[in-house]
Parts: structure tokens; C-alpha cells; sequence
């Protein structure tokens, strides 16, 4: 008889909530270069639910079991291939997607099998909320800072929705590289953490103006580099405060989300402003960079914030956790205002469990 395992299926693409499903699965075998991972944690970020409604840069089959970002879980069996790992190892999977594919496997999931080239060994000290979070939103503040803007100590750095995860380490990583941080937040509360983080600057939108407040602590020229990740109206604001020859890199389009109108979904940009002062709006996605990137290299940035995390120069807010039946619970916090804190769905530890 296959063993057994709980999994979050969703039936088709469609509101998380009406298509998920708790379901019975049998536990996967690892094939040549694969592991078998028995799951600790493993987050719910709005990407997550994005995909679900079809709405993401990719598209499981579906049926198809939930959450495609990262997880944190003990190798449980290791397939032919796989020199270098150990039954036993806590480690970080991070979501791996064929580009333009979906990932191997989903995170909602008891037990999963992952590509043991892409796996990375997490220290004891680095408990599992940590740990399951430290794929997606480290390395993409990691990746936006240094490989996309490229930005340097002194340089000033505008970023939206600075009360973000990503916002959040964003701020901590310049302020460890001795960049300048111009944060934008959508409400006066959220100022306060920004500061205590170490945000150099920020800015309220529900009470101030973006491109005022920007042309007086960086100059009338503006910034040369920011990040965005609401895009409509603020991230047509963002592309406005920057310098002539600026850089603004879009990642994310959080003022979009379950927005219908095509007008909603856009980020309206001046022409004039785009071309006589040769502005330049791109955008980054780490799944496409994950997809890209050799195993090596990929392995290779994950330690990199794996150490920064480690070394206390990042710290990632601890998530709430929730077990896998309470999944519409989770999936509303992941998306509530002022959530805060990330939902989770940790499983039980497989040394502390009776599995007679
Ligand atoms: N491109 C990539 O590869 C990549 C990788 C990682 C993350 N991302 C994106 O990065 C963004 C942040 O992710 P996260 O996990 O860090 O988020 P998170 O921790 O869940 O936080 C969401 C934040 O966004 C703010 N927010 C939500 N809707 C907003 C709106 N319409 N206008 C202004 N602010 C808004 C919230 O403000 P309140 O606190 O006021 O509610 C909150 O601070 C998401 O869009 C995500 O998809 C992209």
C-alpha cells in the first residue's frame, strides 16, 4: 500500500477559497536527482493566490496542489544521483519553474520531490518560519538592490509599498550597503516601523504627495533608481520622480490585483517624460530568473541571503502558522490589510511524530 499524505489541492483556476480542497495523496517517490522532502512550513504570499486565479506569470495543470514559492522540510529519501545531501537535512526548497512552465511541485503538501541541485541546507539556529521565507523575498531584494539598480552606498533608493516583506529587507540590505532609502507606505502606522527598520526617509501617501515629498529629500532632479511593486497610478508617480537617465525596475502590481477593469491593470506613463528625459521601466520577475539561472548560480545567491539572514543583516517577520484545514483563514490574511505578519501552513515535525 502507498503511504498517504494531506495535500491542498485546488480543482480548477478560481477564487482559493472555492477551489481548494484538503485532499488524500500518495507520498511521491524521488527519481534520479531528486529528494524526497517531508514539509515543516511553507508560506502563502498573495503570488500564491494569484496563480490560483490565473491570474500569474504561469499556469499549473489543474487539479493541482496549492503554493508555488518556497518551503523549509528534512530530506526524507534521496534518489539515485544525489551525492552531497543527507537523509535527515533541514532544507530550503525554492520554487523551480520550467521557464515559462510552473514549478516542479506545489508546497501545500505533506511530502513533495525536488531537484537535489536546487536544494539548500538551512543552520539549526534559523527557525522554519525563517527558513520557509528566505527563497522568494530575500533573494528578490537582494537581486533588485545589486543585480537589477545595481545601486551604490550614498546612492538615494525610492521603493514603494516599503512595508512589505520585500520592502522590509529591502530597507535593511541598503542600510547594510550604506544606500539611502526613500520609502513610500499607504498609511501614517506603517511610518514608524519604516524608521525602526532604518529607512532613511518615508513617504505617506494617504496624506502626502509622492513627487513633492521626493523632489525635497533627494532634489528637484529627482531619484535615479527605484523599485515598485503597486504600479498603477503610484508606480506611474514612481516613474516621475525619477532623474533624467533614471532606472525604475516594476516587480510587483499589487494595486492591481483582483481588479478587473483594463484601465486598472495598467501603469500610465508619460511619454514625453519616458523619452526626452530617457527614463527606463522594466520589470523583474525571480521566477523567470530562477529559470534561467544554473542550478549553481541559483544556489549560489540563495546562500548568499541564506548568510545575510544568518548574520542577523536581514531578519524576515515571523510568519503566523496554520495548519493546512484552516486554509481559508490563511489564505485571507495573506491578503488583508495591515496583515503584518505572512500566514503559513507548518506540519507537524516527522522526530516528534508517532507514525504507527
Ligand atoms: N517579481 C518577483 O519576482 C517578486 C518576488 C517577490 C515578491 N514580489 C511581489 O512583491 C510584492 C510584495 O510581496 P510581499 O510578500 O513582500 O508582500 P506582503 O509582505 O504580503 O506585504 C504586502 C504589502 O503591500 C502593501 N500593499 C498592498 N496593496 C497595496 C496597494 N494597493 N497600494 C499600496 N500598498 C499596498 C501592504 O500595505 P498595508 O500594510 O498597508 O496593507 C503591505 O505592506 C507583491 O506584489 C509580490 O507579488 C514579486
Amino acid at each position: 500500500m502507498p503511504r498517504s499524505m494531506r495535500a491542498l489541492v485546488a480543482l480548477e483556476a478560481g477564487e482559493p477559497t472555492d477551489v481548494l480542497r484538503l485532499e488524500s495523496r500518495p507520498v511521491p517517490t524521488p527519481k534520479a536527482g531528486q529528494a524526497l522532502i517531508r514539509v515543516k512550513a511553507t508560506p502563502v504570499h498573495a503570488s500564491d493566490l494569484h496563480v490560483l486565479r490565473g491570474r500569474y506569470g504561469f499556469s499549473p495543470e489543474f487539479p493541482a496542489v496549492g503554493g508555488y514559492m518556497e518551503c523549509v522540510g528534512h530530506i526524507e529519501t534521496l534518489g539515485p544521483d544525489t551525492e552531497g545531501l543527507k537523509a535527515g537535512e533541514r532544507v530550503v526548497a525554492a520554487a523551480i519553474p520550467a521557464v515559462p512552465g510552473p514549478p516542479v511541485a506545489g508546497t501545500w503538501q505533506e511530502y513533495l520531490v525536488a531537484d537535489a541541485r536546487r536544494l539548500l541546507p538551512v543552520p539549526d539556529h534559523l527557525n522554519d518560519s525563517t527558513a520557509c521565507q528566505l527563497a522568494v523575498n530575500p533573494l528578490t531584494a537582494l537581486l533588485l538592490v545589486t543585480r537589477e539598480l545595481d545601486a551604490q552606498a550614498g546612492e538615494w533608493l525610492l521603493q514603494t509599498a516599503a512595508g512589505s516583506t520585500v520592502g522590509r529587507l529591502v530597507i535593511q540590505l541598503c542600510r547594510h550597503l550604506g544606500i539611502r532609502t526613500i520609502n513610500v507606505v499607504r498609511r501614517r502606522s506603517a511610518v514608524e516601523e519604516i524608521t525602526a527598520l532604518g529607512g532613511d526617509e518615508a513617504i505617506c501617501t494617504e496624506d502626502e504627495d509622492l513627487m513633492q515629498r521626493v523632489a525635497e529629500i533627494a532634489g528637484p532632479a529627482g531619484v535615479r533608481k527605484a523599485v515598485d511593486c503597486v504600479a498603477g497610478p503610484v508606480g506611474a508617480q514612481v516613474s516621475q520622480a525619477l532623474a533624467p537617465g533614471g532606472e525604475l525596475v516594476v516587480y510587483g502590481a499589487l494595486s492591481t490585483h483582483r481588479q478587473t477593469d483594463p484601465a486598472a491593470l495598467t501603469i500610465p506613463l508619460q511619454a514625453r517624460s519616458v523619452i526626452y528625459e530617457t527614463k527606463t521601466v522594466r520589470g523583474f520577475w525571480l521566477n523567470r530568473w530562477f529559470g534561467t539561472a544554473s542550478p549553481e548560480i541559483a544556489l549560489h545567491a540563495l546562500a548568499r541571503v541564506r548568510d545575510l539572514v544568518a548574520d542577523e543583516v536581514l531578519s524576515i517577520p515571523q510568519g503566523r502558522p496554520f495548519p493546512l484545514e484552516r486554509f481559508a483563514e490563511a489564505v485571507a490574511l495573506a491578503e488583508a490589510p495591515a496583515h503584518g505578519t505572512k500566514p503559513l501552513f507548518v506540519f507537524e515535525d516527522a522526530r516528534d511524530e508517532d507514525d504507527g
